[in-house]
């Protein structure tokens, strides 16, 4: 364990019961409280003061542990979403709150129903019960809107009364992990590595595409105190590429020599978590040389620079064509018609639960826990990456939370399995 710079010892009271931190300057109580005290209840999605997973009460007031330094909590009274539930003072008001017929409601109103249910029971009723229900305040939503967690927390619907979730037709699906997700207790990705954990640092592309290469990374692991590997293309042990579908799989884990897109990973340094924290990827040695880039959407010119490894002729992944009814006769049977030319940027899923997890082995077996929604397709990629037979290969998803579409191919498991093996040389 690494001595962390200007570390001070913050007490407050966590729940209940006193305790005390020892946090660098600026450290987030979100982090100090899920690392440090071990209260994984406190979620984090965005870091950044958006979302409100991480809400916490700071002697009764609602704050974002995320923008909060644990120093400001010296001597302040912390409540967290498990210790709400637990907590006997406020049992009473929850019982009213959270549990009975309106945590069943809540149960009950989460997506997974058959689409009827917390719907107004007439035209109009939305306004009224915007004028007379609680609305939920500084915690992001994307899956369901918050007209059911309204529903459930503002009053149980008419339809609801007397209902029960013990599945015969006609009921709500009851959901198995509403009570784990209302109480705090559901083990997302990031919830998941045990303390100590070595953590990954993945180096990437600043530009649209360049190449690079690396100068003495055994020298510069050897002079840099708190790495312990660092992993590259050339660590890949089966086929550098995947993807969601496996004719479509040609996206390396590492690029070698260009990159195609910032963000794309070239490297990734391996280390304690105060190392981690602290590290400083410009200090990494990689040089690169910016390239012309193919930049314009959907198609890239023609002669542009290659976006694909591999194939793909034009620069295209692959195309299809729909015909549907008779377009001509509809254009002229229209009373108006437009012509314009829309395009929209790239959007990403943004999820609040991040793409998380470790990797531990186990006899001569790797377990990767990660976040995922396709275990079997992750078995499937992780072998070809790894060159390795699948029975020495376990996934264990943990709770998935948002995906929109996401979640199906791999994200961090390569860099994970990868980290569990130490690579031969490097910082030994
Ligand atoms: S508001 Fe703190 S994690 Fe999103």
């Amino acid at each position: 364990m690494f001595a962390e710079f200007g570390a001070q010892t913050t007490r407050f009271t966590l729940n209940g019961s006193a305790v005390a931190v020892e946090a660098p300057p600026g450290e987030r109580l979100s982090d100090s409280l899920r690392e440090r005290l071990g209260a994984r209840d406190v979620k984090v999605g965005c870091n950044a003061g958006d979302c409100g997973s991480c809400s916490v009460l700071v002697d009764g007031e609602l704050v974002c542990s995320c923008l909060m330094p644990t120093r400001k909590a010296a001597g302040r009274r912390i409540e967290t979403v498990a210790g709400l539930i637990a907590s006997e003072p406020l049992a009473r008001d929850l019982a009213q709150r959270f549990r009975g017929p309106r945590r069943r409601a809540m149960r009950l109103l989460h997506p997974g129903d058959d689409g009827r249910l917390g719907r107004p029971a007439a035209a109009g009723s939305d306004t009224g019960r915007e004028r007379h229900q609680p609305r939920p305040r500084g915690v992001l939503c994307r899956c369901t809107g918050y007209r059911k967690i309204v529903d459930a927390v503002g009053g149980v619907p008419a339809h609801l009364a007397g209902a029960d979730d013990a599945g015969h037709a006609g009921a709500a699906i009851r959901r198995l992990d509403g009570a784990p997700k209302l109480d705090g207790s559901e083990i997302f990705g990031d919830d998941v590595a045990p303390p100590g954990t070595l953590e990954i640092f993945v180096i990437r592309s600043p530009f649209a595409r360049a190449a690079f290469g690396f100068d003495d990374l055994d020298g510069w692991c050897a002079r840099t105190s708190g790495i312990e590997a660092v992993l590259t293309a050339a660590d890949i042990g089966g086929r550098n590429a995947f993807g969601v579908i496996p004719s479509f799989a040609d996206q390396p884990a590492f690029a070698e020599k260009v990159a195609r897109f910032p963000g794309e990973a070239v490297a990734a340094v391996v280390g304690t978590p105060e190392v981690i924290r602290d590290f400083d990827p410009a200090t990494f040695p990689v040089r690169w040389q910016e390239l012309d880039a193919a930049r314009t959407r959907p198609r890239p010119a023609p002669g542009a620079p290659r976006c694909c490894t591999r194939g793909r002729a034009g620069n295209v992944m692959c195309s299809g064509f729909v015909a549907c009814g008779d377009p001509e006769a509809a254009l002229e049977a229209a009373e108006v018609q437009v012509e314009r030319r829309y395009s929209s940027g790239f959007v990403e899923h943004a999820y609040l639960e991040p793409e998380a997890g470790f990797a531990q082995m186990v006899g001569d077996r790797v377990e990767i826990h990660t976040c995922t929604r396709a275990p079997v397709m992750d078995l499937d990629s992780m072998e070809i990456l790894l060159g390795i037979d699948r029975s020495r290969i376990r996934i264990v998803p943990t709770a998935v939370g948002g995906g929109f579409g996401s979640k199906l191919d791999i994200s961090l498991q390569p860099y994970r399995r990868l980290a569990r093996s130490r690579p031969a040389g490097r910082c030994e």
